[in-house]
C-alpha cells in the first residue's frame, strides 16, 4: 500500500486526522497547505525509538511553522536553526537556549551576536574566518561563545543533495581542519564539538550509517589533535522520504546499528558527549498536503490538462526542483484511473505545470486536487508574488480539529501604495 493510501484513505474516502474532505473544505478556501499532526508525532516517535541516545534537533528550514515547532518541542525535540528569524522563532515557542544549534554558511554579525548574547548551545562555524568572527564578537560582548566545527568531510555520499566531498561553501575542509583551527588563538570561545551534514534526501540506510561511523571517528580524532573536550557531535542526518513508487522507505533500524556503535565508541572516551541528529524532511514532509481546486479541464493536441487555483507560486518544488510529488483527486481518491493528465496552475508561464502524465480518475471542474509529501520545503521554499496570487494558509488537522497555523495573505497585504518622495 502506498503512503497516500496508508495515511489518508479511510473506507474509500480521503481522511486526515479524523476529518473528511467536506470538513476540510467547509472552513478553508483553496489553495492551502494542510498537515497531519498524528503523522508528525509518529515520525518523531520512530526516530526516538531507533535512536534513544540521540537528541533530535528539528531543522526549522524544512517547515518553520511555529505550531509545528511547538508540537515537536512538546515531544522533546531540540532546535536546529539557520537564520535570525529561525532563532527568534525557536525562542518564541519556548526552546531553551541550551537546546538550540545555529548552523549556516553565511551568518551575519547581527545573527551571531544575538546567538551568543542569548547563550545558545553552540554556533556551528563553517570556516576558519567564521571562527575568528565568532571569537571577536564574544570578546566584544564579553560573553564566552561555544563553537562547533562543521566539517566538509572527504566522504562521497550518494543522496539527492550532496554537501560534502568536494569544494564546498559548507564547512571546513577535513584535511586542513587541524592545522587551520590550531592556528587560531581563541580569546573568548571554546570549541565544544563537531558537526557534519553530508546530504539531504538520503534513502540508503547503509550509506547514512557509514556517515555516522565516519563522523564519530573523525570527531574523536579532531578532538585529540586539536585538543578540545568533545561535548557534542551533530551527525547531520538528511533522512529522506519516498516521493515516488521507486523510492524505498528509509530503514532506521539499519542506521541504528551504526548509531549504537558510534554512541558506545564516543561515550567511552567522552561520557558526557551529546549526540545529535538534525532532521527536517523526515519529520514533516509526509504529513503535508498542498490542496487546490480544479478550475478548468481542457484537451490540447493529444494531452489532457487539469488547471487548478494553485500551482508553482504557492508550491514551487515540483517545478523548480523537478520532483514528482504524488498527486490525487481528493474527492475521488479511490475511484479507478481513467487516463493521464498534466496538472497546471494559474500562472502565465509554461513552467507552471507541476505534474506530468499523472494517472487519475476523470477530473471535473470543482474537484479537489492534492499534492502529497508537501510538508517539508513546500511552504518554506515557495511563495512568490508572481501574478499577485497571495499566499495560502497553513492548517493543522489534529484528532478531528482544524487549526489555522498560518493565515492566508491576499496580495493586498503586501501593497505599499504611497507616492514616491
Ligand atoms: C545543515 C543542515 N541541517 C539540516 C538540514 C535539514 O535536512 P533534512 O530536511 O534533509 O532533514 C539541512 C538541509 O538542507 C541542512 O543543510
Amino acid at each position: 500500500m502506498d503512503h497516500v493510501a496508508r495515511h489518508f484513505v479511510r473506507s474509500g474516502r480521503f481522511s486526515i486526522d479524523g476529518l473528511d474532505l467536506d470538513g476540510l473544505l467547509s472552513k478553508h478556501c483553496t489553495p492551502f497547505y494542510v498537515y497531519s499532526a498524528s503523522l508528525i508525532r509518529a515520525k518523531y516517535a520512530a526516530l526516538k525509538e531507533h535512536f534513544p541516545a540521540f537528541d533530535i534537533f528539528f531543522s526549522f528550514k524544512a517547515n518553520p511553522n511555529l505550531a509545528i515547532a511547538r508540537m515537536l518541542l512538546g515531544l522533546g525535540a531540540s532546535a536546529d536553526v539557520s537564520s535570525l528569524g529561525e532563532i527568534k522563532g525557536a525562542f518564541r515557542v519556548g526552546f531553551k537556549p541550551g537546546d538550540i544549534l545555529f548552523v549556516g554558511p553565511a551568518k551575519t554579525e547581527e545573527e551571531v551576536r544575538y546567538a551568543i548574547g542569548n547563550g545558545i548551545a553552540a554556533v556551528i562555524a563553517e570556516s576558519p574566518e567564521e571562527i575568528r568572527m565568532i571569537d571577536e564578537l564574544a570578546v566584544k560582548l564579553n560573553k564566552p561563545a561555544r563553537v562547533m566545527l562543521r566539517i566538509n568531510t572527504l566522504e562521497k555520499p550518494t543522496a539527492a543533495e550532496i554537501m560534502v566531498g568536494g569544494p564546498s561553501k559548507f564547512g571546513i575542509d577535513e584535511e586542513t581542519a587541524v592545522e587551520s583551527v590550531r592556528a587560531i588563538g581563541l580569546k573568548h570561545s571554546e570549541i565544544v564539538g563537531v558537526h557534519s551534514y553530508a546530504a539531504s534526501q538520503a534513502l540508503d540506510a547503509e550509506a547514512v550509517g557509514a556517515h555516522v561511523a565516519y563522523v564519530a571517528d573523525m570527531a574523536l580524532r579532531l578532538a585529540g589533535q586539536i585538543g578540545f573536550d568533545l561535548k557534542c557531535i551533530d551527525f547531520g542526518g538528511g533522512f529522506g522520504v519516498p516521493y515516488g513508487d521507486e523510492d524505498q522507505e528509509l530503514d532506521l533500524a539499519r542506521i541504528a546499528l551504526d548509531a549504537d556503535r558510534a554512541r558506545d565508541k564516543v561515550l567511552a572516551t567522552f561520557p558526557g558527549c551529546r549526540l545529535a541528529f538534525e532532521v527536517g524532511r523526515y519529520l514533516t514532509a509526509e504529513a503535508g498536503i498542498f490542496v487546490a481546486r480544479v478550475l478548468r479541464t481542457k484537451a490540447s493536441r493529444g494531452k489532457e490538462f487539469i488547471l487548478a487555483d494553485g500551482g508553482m507560486s504557492q508550491f514551487s518544488r515540483p517545478v523548480f526542483l523537478n520532483i514528482s510529488h504524488p498527486v490525487r483527486l481528493l474527492n475521488k481518491i479511490a475511484e479507478p484511473v481513467t487516463g493521464e493528465f498534466e496538472v497546471g496552475g494559474p500562472v502565465c508561464t509554461p513552467l507552471d505545470v507541476s505534474a506530468h502524465a499523472v494517472p487519475l480518475p476523470r477530473p471535473q471542474v470543482g474537484d479537489t486536487i492534492g499534492f502529497f509529501n508537501a510538508g517539508a520545503y513546500g511552504y518554506s521554499m515557495s511563495m512568490s508574488n508572481f501574478m499577485s496570487l497571495g499566499w495560502p494558509a497553513e492548517i493543522m488537522a489534529d484528532d478531528g480539529y482544524l487549526s489555522v497555523i498560518r493565515k492566508a495573505h491576499p496580495a493586498e497585504d503586501f501593497f505599499v501604495d504611497q507616492p514616491l518622495k
